[in-house]
């Protein structure tokens, strides 16, 4: 017996949904509560499996936490950290989360040490951390590799430094604005990543004292201080999850408006539907795609924001398998992202690989099939070509979705389409029913 998803391909998604407060804010900040031994309130945080795993985390480490109505709309939660019991983060915690990496930085800004296990790579890449642990060499840490664990220790203090990244990598950019807020002196990034989460920590760590200029574009300056106070900050609306649900309108040639995410925060993907023919409308804080139209195929490649989100690959990817005529998409960041294209080919989707290239020919008519969500953004894609193909899509490893997609079937089904977890018996894959 094993635990699925039933997608059922039912006609074109139409209708509004709110996105939730974002999963790539939510656990950096998290993570920056350590900086203060103060109560930091974080609010609009959304109830997924990797925001409770480093909730976790946090608290074996020390960290007392308030939930208020997690989950739910406007759900918060309060941390405080008066002091830590332990300034190691074992093999088990980090390989759960990959970003529980991210942690190493303000241990080591808060206790002046740190020992982490190396998160090593996953299935779409290597996904080293060389970048991050140069920065924080720079900033005058001692870093030993043992037992694929490191060691991090600053005999002479942290000081602030004049950092160049070789590439702008999320994580190191997050993981350098929490240490360089918390020590007195100004640290430059050159080479930062611009993602709007970059901008959504520099200004939780500017409530709790730093000052920060230049978040947002890829030369940041931080003039830190050993004192940060607790604050408050409500979290932006995720993006990624927005854009999925795009797709999925797309793909069904319905109406979708999305609601809570700011349309700049997914700008490039937008750029590309109205490519694609479809209608846009931009509000303040909502997003609508109108693709009752006849599309036309694309060429695309993913890149650091501002270009389009490798995470929206996937979900994009799948979308154009419904459009007639020939797309491309070229995945720049990772070198193994295209899991998901295998699946697709058992719904039918014609997908020609190389390298990091995939072309597609669009087909009218997927169909639905047995398929395997290898990680949270193929998992996704599953979904919204589930959600156009004829008859019903099993997406095996459902957890994968709840890692990243809040109350996904009740969205869903707010914009008339049919989702469902199942237990199937792998002998016959008779389905209990939903
Ligand atoms: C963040 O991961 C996101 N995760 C990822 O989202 C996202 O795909 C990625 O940024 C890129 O946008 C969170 O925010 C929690 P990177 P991160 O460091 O920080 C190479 C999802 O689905 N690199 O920007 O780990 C690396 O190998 C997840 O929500 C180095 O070579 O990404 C990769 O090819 C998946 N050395 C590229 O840079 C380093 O030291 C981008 O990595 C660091 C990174």
């Amino acid at each position: 017996m094993y635990e699925c998803i039933e997608v059922v391909g039912k006609g074109s998604l139409n209708g509004s949904v709110v996105a939730g407060g974002a999963k790539n804010a939510a656990l950096p900040l998290l993570m920056a509560t350590l900086l203060t031994d103060e109560p930091v309130t974080l609010s609009n945080v959304p109830a997924l499996e990797d925001i409770t795993h480093v909730r976790q985390l946090l608290e074996a480490l020390g960290s007392q936490m308030d939930l208020h109505r997690i989950g739910l709309d406007g759900g918060a939660v309060t941390i405080q950290t008066k002091e830590l019991s332990r300034h190691s983060a074992s093999h088990s915690l980090i390989k759960a989360l990959r970003a529980s990496f991210w942690i190493l930085g303000p241990l080591l800004a808060r206790c002046g040490e740190a020992q982490v296990s190396l998160p090593g790579g996953d299935i779409i890449g290597a996904r080293p951390v060389d970048i991050h642990l140069e920065a924080l060499t720079a900033m005058g840490a001692n870093i030993e590799l043992k037992h694929g664990v490191v060691f991090a220790t600053a005999p002479h203090g942290l000081r602030p430094a004049h950092i160049t990244f070789r590439y702008p990598s999320v994580g190191a950019t997050h993981q350098i604005l929490m240490v360089a807020a918390r020590i007195s002196g100004t640290t430059i990034i050159e080479g930062a990543a611009r993602e709007p989460e970059i901008e959504s920590m520099a200004e939780l760590l500017s409530r709790m004292g730093a000052h920060i200029e230049g978040a947002g574009t890829s030369r940041i300056l931080i003039s830190g201080t050993p004192h940060l106070s607790g604050t408050s900050l409500d979290l932006i609306g995720d993006r990624i999850e927005a854009g999925t649900y795009l797709c999925a309108g797309v793909a069904t040639r319905g109406k979708v408006t999305v609601n809570g995410v700011r349309p700049a925060h997914v700008g490039k993907l937008l750029d590309i539907f109205s490519e694609m023919g479809c209608e846009i409308e931009r509000g303040n804080n909502s997003i609508t795609v109108d693709a009752q139209h006849d599309l036309r195929g694309v060429s695309v490649t993913t890149g650091p924001f501002p270009e389009l989100a490798t995470d929206l690959q996937a979900p994009l990817l799948a979308a154009l398998c419904t459009v007639e005529g020939e797309s491309s998409v070229e995945e720049t960041v990772y070198e193994a992202r295209f899991r998901h294209v295998a699946e697709l080919w058992r719904l039918g989707a014609h997908i020609e690989l190389s390298d990091r290239c995939a072309r597609i020919i669009g087909t009218p008519r997927l169909s639905g099939a047995a398929v395997e969500g290898h990680d949270i953004r193929a998992a996704a894609s599953l979904v919204v070509a589930g959600l156009a193909a004829e008859g019903s899509t099993f997406i095996s490893e459902p957890h994968h979705l709840r890692r990243g997609y809040e109350r996904l079937e009740e969205k869903i089904a707010a914009l008339g389409g049919t989702i469902c977890n199942r237990i199937a018996d792998a002998e016959d894959l008779m389905f209990s029913g939903c």
